[in-house]
């Protein structure tokens, strides 16, 4: 039998080389005469993206700083939109670009704050104007999901998501992703192919997240070694960026899981990026779940390209996913200083992270142990 499921998945797609010179006419189509741009300088000097918004001229823009958005950058950004009287919102740039404008949005035209939106002490309501991504990194999805992360204080990262705060619509053009560093590269792309394998194995997985992170995993397996030997490469670029734009959909059909609600607390600890610490923990989550996901690994195998064989037991898909990091030598825990240090908070953190509770079968603070002592225990890839 098969199992009911919903999706409602509304944002406006366009992928392709050169899509983002569609912006002006993608705004117009929403209404907005005065967009208010947020990105960071990097991007801001890509020729595409100049040109591109030279064609809706803007009435204001924050130029954000690198790294995660705090409080402080989300008070900045919330200050300059309200005195911009802008009637749409344009990020251009990666997840943490898109991720301060959506935090925005959320709270600018409903007199609240980020603090009150992350606590939950507003309702979630439809967003006063629309917001349209354009990622220029192919990793997080953020211009698919409803999430926005920030680091607090005291080096926590928090998140918050709801539909209605989806984007209106999104430009995946992976010419803008050529320029990338190597860095960020690797840690998007293993990103995405964490979203397309968690869309497949948690507990609110459907034929239609499997269906499209499967299709992800074929892109990523076909791109991802190459962006990171040589991000010059354009078609593997296009890989990659599509296998970002499945992830993204996928974990918007479905969630992420253990190795997310693990990665969250120790990116924030350790002050790694994202997508380094969802690489760090992958394999060794997998192997915990994979006598619930036996059928779905097999899958992840197949879309991996691994070869057939194996007991079909779900070992195949771990290998797969063993070999995908190996082929970009993603790094192990101990060379990015990762050890046992802290974490009795790592695990009280995983344990109070919203991807636990999707996780294929229930984890407590022994199975979170058991999964970080083996990723910190490996010497290699
Ligand atoms: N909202 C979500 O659903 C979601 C999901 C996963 C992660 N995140 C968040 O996303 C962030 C990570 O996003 P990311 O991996 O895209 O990295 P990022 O946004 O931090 O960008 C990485 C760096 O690359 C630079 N850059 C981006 N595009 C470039 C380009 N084309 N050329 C040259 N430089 C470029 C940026 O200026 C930045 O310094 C984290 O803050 C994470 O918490 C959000
Ligand atoms: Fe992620």
């Amino acid at each position: 039998m098969l199992d009911a499921f919903s999706a409602q998945l509304p944002v406006e797609i366009a992928f392709g080389d050169g899509v983002v010179a569609s912006l002006p006419d993608v705004l117009i189509r929403f209404g907005v005469k005065r967009p208010f741009v947020v990105m960071e300088e990097p991007v801001a000097q890509l020729d595409p993206v100049v040109a591109a918004l030279a064609g809706r001229p803007e009435c204001g823009r924050f130029t954000k700083a690198a790294g995660e958005p705090t409080f402080v950058q989300f008070e900045a950004c919330v200050e300059a939109l309200r005195a911009s009287g802008a009637d749409g919102i344009v990020a251009i740039g990666g997840g943490s670009a898109i991720d301060l404008a959506r935090g925005t949005r959320a709270v600018v035209g409903h007199d609240s704050t980020c603090a009150d939106v992350l606590a939950g002490r507003v309702p979630p309501v439809a967003p006063h104007v629309p917001l349209v991504a354009v990622p220029t990194t192919s990793g997080t999805g953020a211009d698919l999901t409803g999430a926005f992360v920030i680091r607090t204080a005291d080096g926590r990262k928090r998140a918050f998501g709801h539909p209605l705060l989806r984007c209106q619509a999104t430009l995946v053009d992976p010419l803008l992703t050529l320029g990338l560093p190597r860095a960020p590269t690797l840690h998007g792309g293993v990103d995405a192919a964490a979203h397309c394998i968690a869309a497949c194995m948690v507990t609110n997985r459907s034929p239609l997240s499997i269906a499209i992170g499967c299709e992800g995993l074929r892109h990523a397996a076909a791109g991802l070694a190459t962006t990171v030997r040589d991000g010059s490469d354009l078609d593997a670029r296009r890989q990659m960026s599509l296998a970002s734009l499945c992830g993204g959909l996928a974990i918007n059909l479905a969630d992420c899981s253990a190795e997310h609600a693990l990665a969250h607390g120790l990116a924030g600890l350790h002050h790694l990026p994202h997508g380094l610490a969802v690489g760090l923990m992958l394999a060794e989550c997998l192997e915990t779940n994979r006598p619930a996901r036996v059928e779905e690994l097999e899958r992840i195998a197949d879309a991996l390209g691994h070869p057939a064989g194996g007991a079909g037991d779900g070992r195949r898909g771990i290998e797969a996913v063993r070999a995908l990091l190996a082929s970009v030598a993603f790094p192990v825990c101990d060379a990015v200083g990762v050890t046992d240090d802290g974490l009795q908070r790592v695990v009280e953190i995983t344990l109070s992270d919203y991807c636990i509770t999707t996780n294929p079968v229930p984890w407590g603070a022994a199975e979170v142990e058991d999964a970080f002592r083996r990723a910190i225990s490996l010497a290699g890839r």
